[in-house]
C-alpha cells in the first residue's frame, strides 16, 4: 500500500490550503529554488514523521524538489489534517495518518514509514528513531532531524544510554528554530486551539501557564496581551523570576489550582496537573496542554475523580465531578493548537522547516561523517535564514565597520 488516509477526494481543499501556507513561506521558497537548481538530495529517501499540516506538506515539497523520495506519516494521533494528506497523496507523496486515529493505526502507519528504509529520518518527538532503534537494529540511517524540545530531550538520553547509532541534527536548538516558532507560534496557537474550541474572553480572566519556557513564555505574552492576569508555575527559580519580573504572579501549582480559571501547561512533563489539583480547581475551569504529549493534565485520574463527561463542542469535553464541580479539557489534553486549531502559522514553520530542509542537505553532504550523537545546525545557517526572514519582514540589518571589529576583536579596549 502506498498510502492509508482518510479520504483523497479532500484533495482540492487541501490544495488551496498548502498553496495558501506556501505563499507566507519566503524563506523555504528560496531554499526551494535552490534546491531544484542543486539537488542536493537526489535519490536519498527521506521518512518523515511530522504533523501533517499544510506547512509540513511545502517541506515535503522542498525536498522532493531536491531529489528526495518522501514518505510521510503522524507525529501525533490528533494533529493530521486530513484534506492536506489527501493533496500530499494527489501530488504524488505516499502518506500514512489520519486524525484522531488510535495507537495501533499511529504505529502501524510509522512502521509502514520505515518498511521504505529511510536513508535520513525526519521527527517531531523522537516516535519514528525509538520504533526505528527498538525494532529495525539492522536498519541504519545517514541520519535524523528532530523538530522539538521533547524529542531533543529523548535522543540525548537515548545518546547517554549508547543506543543512538547515528548522528540526530536537533533542529530544535536553532535559534531561528526555538526562539520563534517555540514563542511565537505556540504563543499564539495555543491560544487559538483555546479560543477555537471554547470562545472564551480572555480580558479579565485568570490564565496559569505552566512551564515559562520557550513555548510558556510566548504563551503568557499573549494571555497577557488579550487582557488576562497571568500567573506562571515554574520549578526553574531563573524562570519563575523572569516570569515574575514580566508582571505575572508565580506561584506553586497547589496556589495556582484555586485561583485559575484556564490552565495552560507547556513543560514537557508527565502530571504537572494532577489528582490534588482537580480537588481544589474552581467550577467551570478550562484546562488545556501545548507541551509535546499527552501526559501533563493526568487524564486518566481526572476520569476517574468524575461522574460524567460529554462533549460540548468541537475538541472541548466536560467532565462532572462528584460534587457537582465542572471541568473542562480542551483537545483530549493533547498539543491543543494542533488539535484544536491549525498548528503554528506558516510565518514561523517556514523558518523551522528551512532548518530541516537544511539539515537534511548537511546530513546528505557533510554531515554523513557525523558521529552518532545529538548534534547543532552550523551556526551560519541560523544566520542565514534570520537574513532572509528578516528581509522579507521589509527589515534591514546594520553593518560592524572595519575599526568596530577590530575593536570587538582585540584587548586593549580603554581609551
Ligand atoms: N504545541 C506545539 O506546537 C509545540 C511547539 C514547540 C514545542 N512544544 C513542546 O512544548 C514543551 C515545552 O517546550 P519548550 O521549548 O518550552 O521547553 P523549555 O525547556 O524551554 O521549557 C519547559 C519549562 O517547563 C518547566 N517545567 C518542567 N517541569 C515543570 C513542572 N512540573 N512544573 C512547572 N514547570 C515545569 C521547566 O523548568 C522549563 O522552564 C515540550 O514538550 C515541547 O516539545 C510544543
Amino acid at each position: 500500500m502506498d498510502y492509508d488516509i482518510a479520504d483523497p477526494s479532500l484533495a482540492p481543499q487541501g490544495q488551496l490550503r498548502v498553496e495558501w501556507a506556501r505563499s507566507r513561506m519566503p524563506v523555504l521558497a528560496s531554499i526551494r529554488e535552490r534546491f531544484e537548481r542543486d539537488r542536493p538530495l537526489a535519490g536519498i529517501r527521506v521518512g518523515a514523521c511530522l504533523h501533517v499540516t499544510a506547512e509540513t506538506a511545502n517541506l515535503m515539497s522542498t525536498l522532493r524538489a531536491g531529489g528526495a523520495d518522501v514518505a510521510l506519516c503522524a507525529s501525533n494521533p490528533l494533529s493530521t489534517q486530513d484534506d492536506v494528506a489527501a493533496a500530499l497523496v494527489a501530488s504524488g507523496i505516499p502518506v500514512f495518518a489520519i486524525r484522531a486515529e488510535g495507537a495501533d493505526s499511529y504505529y502501524r502507519h510509522i512502521r509502514q514509514v520505515l518498511d521504505l528504509e529511510p536513508q535520513i529520518t525526519m521527527d517531531d518527538g523522537a516516535d519514528l528513531v525509538t520504533t526505528l532503534l527498538k525494532e529495525r537494529p539492522e536498519h541504519r540511517p545517514f541520519g535524523s532531524t528532530e523538530e522539538t524540545t521533547t524529542g531533543v530531550i529523548r535522543l540525548r538520553a537515548m545518546a547517554a544510554d549508547g543506543v543512538l547509532r547515528f548522528p540526530v541534527v536537533a533542529v530544535n536548538d536553532s535559534a531561528t528554530k526555538h526562539l520563534f516558532d517555540n514563542h511565537h507560534g505556540t504563543g499564539q496557537s495555543a491560544l487559538d486551539g483555546i479560543l477555537r474550541a471554547t470562545n472564551l474572553l480572555f480580558a479579565g480572566k485568570t490564565v496559569v501557564v505552566i512551564g515559562y519556557g520557550h513555548c510558556g513564555s510566548g504563551v503568557a505574552a499573549r494571555a497577557d496581551g488579550l487582557g488576562a492576569r497571568v500567573v506562571v508555575v515554574e520549578v526553574d527559580p531563573v524562570r519563575a523570576l523572569e516570569a515574575a519580573m514580566e508582571g505575572f504572579a508565580a506561584m506553586s501549582m497547589a496556589q495556582a489550582a484555586r485561583v485559575g480559571e484556564v490552565f495552560i501547561t507547556t513543560t514537557g512533563n508527565i502530571h504537572v496537573i494532577r489528582d490534588e489539583h482537580f480537588d481544589v480547581m474552581k467550577d467551570g475551569a478550562i484546562l488545556a496542554n501545548a507541551g509535546h504529549f499527552d501526559v501533563e493534565i493526568d487524564l486518566p485520574a481526572l476520569e476517574a475523580r468524575s461522574t460524567g463527561k460529554r462533549r460540548l463542542r468541537h475538541e472541548l469535553d466536560e467532565y462532572l465531578m462528584t460534587d457537582g464541580r465542572r471541568i473542562h479539557v480542551v483537545g483530549e489534553g493533547r498539543l491543543v493548537n494542533l488539535a484544536a486549531a491549525e498548528g503554528h502559522p506558516a510565518e514561523v514553520m517556514d523558518m523551522s522547516f528551512a532548518n530541516q530542509a537544511l539539515a537534511a542537505e548537511w546530513l546528505a553532504g557533510e554531515g554523513k561523517s557525523l558521529a552518532p550523537g545529538v548534534h547543532r545546525l552550523p551556526e551560519h545557517l541560523d544566520d542565514t535564514v534570520a537574513a532572509i526572514a528578516l528581509a522579507r519582514l521589509g527589515g534591514a540589518l546594520d553593518e560592524l565597520t572595519d575599526e568596530q571589529a577590530r575593536y570587538l576583536g582585540s584587548w586593549e579596549m580603554g581609551t
